[in-house]
C-alpha cells in the first residue's frame, strides 16, 4: 500500500511517500519512507516572531506542487504507483489546511485515488509504528506547538486522552521564551542549544501542578515567571539568558517526567505487561535534555521508552502519509467532501481541560 502524504497544517509545506507492508512478525506492521520532502517557512516568519496564518497559506500554495513532484521523484514513482492520498484536514491554522486538503482532492478526483483526510495529531501519535512497528496500545505523550497531551494510543482512530494542557502547550511555551530573551525563532531549538551553557539551578522557576493528581499539565505561570525574570535584568547578558533557559527547561522536565509518571501508573490499568511503551511525539521531542529524563522516568516506571528520529518528530508529511497508509489499509477512506477542521480533538469523549484557552 503505497500512499502519497501532504501536511500543511502549520509552518512546514511537505509531502512524501510511505509504503506499508503488512509484516511477518509479532508487530504485523512494517512502514517505509520512500521520500520524504520538508520546506520549511521559518524564513518567512521570523521577522514576526511567530508564524502568521495568511502567509503560512500563501507560501503552502507556492511550494506544495513542487514538493509532491520532489516527493515522487525522490521515491522513483509516478502516480500510477500510488493507492492512496492523504492530507491533513485539521487541526491547524485553517488557511493552510485548506490548501493542502483541496490539492489532494484534485489529484485524487484526477487520478481516481482513495483520499484520506488525516488527523494531524495522528499522523504524530502513529509515527512510533511506522518507525518501530509498535503494536496496540501504547502510551503516548504528544508535545508541540499547539498540544501538550498525554493519551493511550488503543488503536487506529482510538485514543484515550489522560491528560491534556489547561493553557500553554509546551512548544508554545518554549517559543514564548526565547521571543522574550530575543534569541530566535522557532523558540525550542534556540533555547535548547542556550540552556546547554546555563546554569539551571540558578532561577527556582515554578513547577505548575507538580504533585497534584492527574495528568494536566499547565505552563502559563512558568512562561510569567520567566518573563518577571527577565525584566529584573537590565542589561540581560548572554549568561543569565543561558542560566533562564536552563532554569526554564528543568522546569519543564520536571513537570513532564511528573506527569507521564501518574499517566504510567493509570496506563498501567488499560496497557497489559508486555506492551508498556512509551513514546514521544510531536516538535518538543526533538529535545535531547527532555528525552533523556523521560527516558530516566519510563525505565522507572517499568515502560520501555520509544524515541522518533528528530526530522519525524517536526511536522513532516511521513507521518500523515502513514496515518493515511493505515486508515486506507482497514478500507477507511473519505469522499470528496471531507471538510478542512481548524479544531479536531483525538478523544472526542474526553472532557475539556479546566482552564481557558485550551490548544486541544
Ligand atoms: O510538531 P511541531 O513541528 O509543530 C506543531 O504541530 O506544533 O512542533 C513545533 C514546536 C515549536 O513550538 C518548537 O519550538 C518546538 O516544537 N520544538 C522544540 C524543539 N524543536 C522544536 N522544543 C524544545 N526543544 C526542541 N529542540
Ligand atoms: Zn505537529
Amino acid at each position: 500500500m503505497t500512499v502519497l502524504g501532504i501536511e500543511t497544517s502549520c509552518d512546514e509545506t511537505a509531502a512524501a511517500v510511505v509504503r506499508l507492508e503488512p509484516g511477518d512478525t509479532a508487530i504485523g506492521i512494517r512502514g517505509e519512507i520512500l521520500s520524504n520532502v520538508v520546506f520549511s517557512q521559518i524564513d518567512d516568519h521570523a521577522p514576526y516572531g511567530g508564524v502568521v496564518p495568511e502567509i503560512a497559506a500563501r507560501a503552502h500554495i507556492e511550494h506544495l506542487d513542487g514538493l509532491i513532484e520532489r516527493a515522487l521523484s525522490e521515491a522513483g514513482l509516478g502516480w500510477d504507483d500510488l493507492d492512496g492520498i492523504a492530507a491533513t484536514s485539521g487541526p491547524g491554522l485553517i488557511g493552510g489546511v485548506i490548501v493542502g486538503l483541496m490539492t489532494a482532492k484534485g489529484i485524487a478526483a484526477a487520478r481516481g485515488l482513495p483520499l484520506i483526510g488525516v488527523n494531524h495529531l495522528e499522523g504524530h501519535a502513529l509515527t512510533a509504528r511506522l518507525t518501530d512497528g509498535l503494536p496496540f496500545p501504547y502510551l503516548l505523550l504528544l508535545v508541540s506547538g499547539g498540544h501538550s497531551q498525554l493519551l493511550v494510543v488503543e488503536d487506529v482512530g482510538k485514543y484515550r486522552r489522560l491528560g491534556t494542557t489547561i493553557d500553554d502547550a509546551v512548544g508554545e511555551a518554549f517559543d514564548k521564551v526565547a521571543k522574550l530573551m530575543g534569541i530566535g525563532y522557532p523558540g525550542g531549538p534556540a533555547v535548547e542549544k542556550l540552556a546547554r551553557k546555563g546554569d539551571a539551578a540558578r532561577f527556582a522557576f515554578p513547577r505548575p501542578l507538580l504533585n497534584r493528581p492527574g495528568c494536566d499539565f499547565s505552563f502559563s505561570g512558568l512562561k510569567t515567571a520567566v518573563r518577571q525574570a527577565i525584566e529584573a535584568f537590565d542589561p540581560l547578558t548572554e549568561k543569565d539568558k543561558a542560566d533562564i533557559a536552563a532554569s526554564f527547561q528543568a522546569a519543564v522536565a520536571d513537570v513532564l517526567s511528573d506527569r507521564a509518571e501518574i499517566a504510567m501508573a493509570q496506563a498501567d490499568l488499560v496497557i497489559p505487561e508486555g506492551y508498556r511503551r512509551f513514546a514521544v511525539a510531536g516538535g518538543v521531542a526533538a529535545n535531547m535534555a527532555l528525552r533523556e529524563r523521560l527516558l530516566g522516568t519510563a525505565h522507572a516506571c517499568g515502560y520501555e521508552f520509544v524515541t522518533l528520529p528528530l526530522k519525524l518528530c517536526t511536522d513532516n508529511a511521513a507521518m500523515i502519509a502513514w496515518a493515511g497508509a493505515e486508515h486506507l489499509a482497514r478500507g477507511e477512506t473519505d469522499t470528496l467532501d471531507v471538510a478542512p477542521r481548524a479544531r479536531w480533538p483525538l478523544d472526542p469523549d474526553a472532557a475539556p481541560a479546566r482552564g481557558a484557552g485550551v490548544k486541544a
